[in-house]
């Protein structure tokens, strides 16, 4: 096992060195969109509780309550409330997807309107979204339908959430209610998003809720997060039994897995090594878990999780990334993190202050196909308030992918984060990730494009798809 560790921080290590830089002139001359593996999907992602407004669930607790220091939990001081208001104005979505001329759209279920109360069921809720995924999938959109994106109805969180074991059935129980009602309509499932940020930023660093800081905790969190994604999918694939698109399988399923590079400050052993164990952690663990059954996690003196679960290796069809930034680490051995994560002052920010490195998207599409699964990026993006720097972070992302995938890597889809402004979680609604900008002083919630929509467009045409004119 010691050797395994080694084996693969020298191999996450080498994967982070050897670095590209691409050049304008490479971006610009390249024709975007064209040459990708027949099927790709091209789409854009949301997330329920992000959009849909309208919500009871533990993010609502959260969002109206504060710190015992007094700090407001959101930092902008909103509310999800009404949201981007799309679970009325869903049909106003599907034709902003037919003008970007995407051909899928990941968007998530929420648990908490699907059953509100444990084993009550809402089958008017499960309706609306199989109506949802009905129009997509008439209006030539695939849906990638996502079961866990961040939030839990309030009976779950009560039971103490992604805490104890008690999850786990209940997860699995939704699961089936939602495989048996969108089964017909829906093949691509992402059981869970982001496990390790779910860990993280719940258990570890306290700033979602239920605003826990114990990195043990954060551990059994990760652990149970996967095995619940082992039922899930076991479920899944019993219960789905229907293959909406006709290529033969009825489920394809993985997880959507936030990376992010992790650089060394210095090239100073003390640096490069703590690099190299925060980048295991938060790039490597878990797919390693799906790619052999295992969950192995451990801090020495504090805690060893190794254990098989059953399930877990053969669980994913295909390898989902999320992928938006580069951290640079300083090491910092009396933090719990035992670095500190800082963006040089030279480098290109976005609204939110994170560095905006392209390369790295390429970087993980070639490290990640060591792995046996073909590669969906479900989620690229940044905030950006007025919408003008997005087209060149889109070209530039998007050239990574083109470049990756030319090179052999077998990557199959890139969803752009977000098809509209959303609640962004502990930022509020202040950051602007949408393609489309939401009129939040406006009940009707009025979409208008952002100048990005013409580069997505102009990708689109060249992969062959017809943006709605
Ligand atoms: C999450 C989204 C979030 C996005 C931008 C991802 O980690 O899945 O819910 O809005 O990042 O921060």
């Amino acid at each position: 096992m010691r050797f395994l560790f080694i084996a693969a921080l020298l191999a996450s290590l080498l994967a982070c060195n050897g670095r590209p830089s691409f050049s304008a002139a490479d971006i610009d001359g390249a024709t975007l969109g064209k040459g990708l593996r027949p099927g790709f999907l091209l789409g854009a992602a949301t997330a329920a509780h992000q959009v849909e407004g309208g919500n009871s669930n533990d993010w609502t607790d959260w969002e109206n309550s504060a710190y015992p220091d007094g700090r407001p939990h959101i930092q902008d001081q909103t509310v999800s409330g009404l949201a981007a208001d799309s679970w009325n104005r869903f049909d106003e979505d599907v034709v902003l997807l037919r003008r970007l001329g995407a051909n899928s759209y990941r968007l998530s279920v929420e648990w908490s309107r699907i059953e509100p109360e444990e084993g009550k069921w809402d089958e008017a809720a499960l309706d609306r979204y199989l109506a949802w995924v009905t129009k997509l999938r008439a209006a030539g959109i695939e849906p990638v339908v996502t079961l866990h994106h961040f939030t839990l109805p309030k009976w779950v969180a009560a039971k103490g959430g992604w805490s104890n074991d008690d999850i786990l059935k209940p997860f699995e129980t939704f699961t089936v209610k939602v495989a048996a009602k969108l089964g017909a309509q829906v093949d691509t499932w992402c059981t869970i998003n982001e496990p390790t940020v779910i860990a993280v930023e719940g258990y570890i660093d306290g700033i979602w809720p239920p605003g826990h800081t114990s990195t043990k905790e954060g551990a059994f969190v990760l652990a149970r997060v996967m095995e619940a994604h082992a039922h899930s999918a076991a479920a899944l694939r019993a219960h789905d039994t229907i293959d909406a698109d006709g290529d033969g399988r009825a489920t394809f399923i993985g997880v959507a897995h936030h990376v992010r590079i992790m650089q060394a400050a210095t090239d100073s052993t003390l640096d490069t090594v703590v690099t190299g164990l925060t980048d295991d952690f938060a790039n490597e663990a878990v797919v390693r878990a799906a790619k052999t059954g295992r969950i192995q996690l451990s801090s020495p003196g504090d805690f060893e999780i190794d254990r098989e679960v059953p399930g877990l290796k053969d669980s994913f069809d295909y390898l989902g990334l999320n992928y938006y930034t580069r951290d640079t680490l300083r090491a910092n051995l009396g933090d719990p993190k035992l670095s500190n994560s800082f963006v040089p002052a030279d480098r290109p920010v976005n609204d939110l202050g994170w560095d905006i490195y392209p390369e790295g998207l390429y970087l993980y599409l070639k490290r990640f196909s060591k792995y046996p699964w073909p590669i969906y990026i479900l989620e690229n993006g940044m905030p950006d308030e007025t919408g003008e720097a997005r087209p060149a972070f889109l070209r530039a992302h998007f050239y990574a992918l083109q470049k990756a995938s030319d090179e052999g890597v077998d990557v199959r889809g890139y969803f752009h984060w977000s098809l509209m402004d959303n609640f962004e979680w502990a930022e509020g609604v202040t950051p602007r990730f949408g393609l489309f900008r939401v009129d939040y002083d406006n009940p009707a919630r009025t979409r208008t494009p952002t100048p990005a929509v013409a580069t997505f467009q102009e990708i689109a045409r060249n992969a062959g798809l017809k943006p709605l004119e």
